[in-house]
């Protein structure tokens, strides 16, 4: 599904997540399960999007690395916690046990715990940023992942289960739970470089809003469509739990058109980065186009 030069990208990724449990001194029990949910799987896109962006606005690597990083510990702490029982109740993950089921819930909880606060330490004890980077993209992941962003739409999530809500209510729970993270996947990449324009920020800002909202909008139509084996968790889940979702609104064939239409949004608004913007088209294709 990738090419070279991306799953390069992701084995960096992987190297330096598996160094941040290491460098640590953690209980066993807490860094088995970071590890567990952290570690060997996923598709780390947004990752992807860090360095997709960052290199077309040319920051320097060892940046990039680092932010990549953290944003997937986040990413992980939400899934954990987006399993649990008193949540979306998944007994899998990626194809495996969730954290609590493989563990326990207390050791789940912390286990999401840990990897959030991992993720800003990951950034505040980087030589490479200087301060002012590293208050900027604390202040953005932050943002993102809190109750403005991804954990207020998971509230509402949670709220709105068992109701048909609103197109627009929708929207802004998608926007919230899963585009304000991958937005700032996006913009966090443009943060590494030196000199970021506001023009280049507000571009990437609108391309990652774009991908952000199709991510979940694919989402909802994948666990109905993709079989239980490609998704790595049981398909129909939506459905079980009487979830709002995309195709239970407008169906599914508008939802794909919606995707699409979100794609085009999305690679229109490149335009200001000019020729370096091929791996975020990529990128969006993928996401588009993935199966699990
Ligand atoms: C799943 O995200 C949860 C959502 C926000 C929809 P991904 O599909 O990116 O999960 P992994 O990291 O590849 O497993
Ligand atoms: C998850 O949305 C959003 C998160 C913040 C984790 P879902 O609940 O639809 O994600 P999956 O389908 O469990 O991966
Ligand atoms: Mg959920
Ligand atoms: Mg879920
Ligand atoms: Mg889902």
């Amino acid at each position: 599904m990738l090419d070279e030069l991306s799953q390069g990208l992701v084995n960096k990724t992987e190297a330096r997540l598996k160094l941040a449990i290491q460098e640590r001194d953690i209980p066993s029990q807490l860094s088995a399960a970071m590890s567990y949910s952290l570690l060997g799987a996923g598709k780390r896109i947004r990752a992807l999007l860090c360095y997709a962006a960052g290199q077309a606005l040319n920051a320097p690597m060892q940046r990039l690395e680092c932010a990549s990083a953290a944003l997937e510990c986040l990413h992980c702490y939400s899934l954990i916690h987006d399993d649990l029982p008193a949540m979306d109740d998944d007994d899998l993950r990626r194809g495996k046990a969730t954290s609590h089921i493989k563990f326990d819930e207390a050791t789940a909880i912390l286990a999401g715990d840990a990897l959030q606060a991992i993720a800003y330490d990951l950034i505040c004890s980087d030589p490479a940023f200087n301060d002012t980077q590293a208050r900027k993209l604390c202040n953005l992941l932050a943002q993102s992942s809190g109750a403005v962003g991804m954990v207020g739409g998971q509230m509402l999530d949670i709220l709105a289960t068992q109701e048909k809500l609103e197109l627009t209510a929708l929207e802004n729970v998608h926007r919230r739970k899963t585009g304000a993270l991958i937005s700032a996947a996006v913009v966090s990449g443009a943060l590494c470089s030196d000199n970021p324009a506001q023009d280049q920020i507000d571009a990437l800002g609108e391309y990652g809003e774009c991908i952000g909202l199709a991510f979940q909008v694919v989402d909802d139509i994948l666990d109905i469509e993709s079989s239980t084996a490609e998704l790595g968790k049981p398909s129909g889940a939506d459905i079980a739990l009487e979830k709002s979702t995309y195709p239970a609104l407008i169906g599914l064939d508008a939802s794909k058109q919606l995707a699409e239409k979100l794609y085009q949004q999305a690679i229109a608004s490149l335009a200001p980065i000019g020729d370096n913007s091929g791996l975020l088209k990529n990128l969006a294709t993928l996401i588009i186009h993935r199966r699990y």
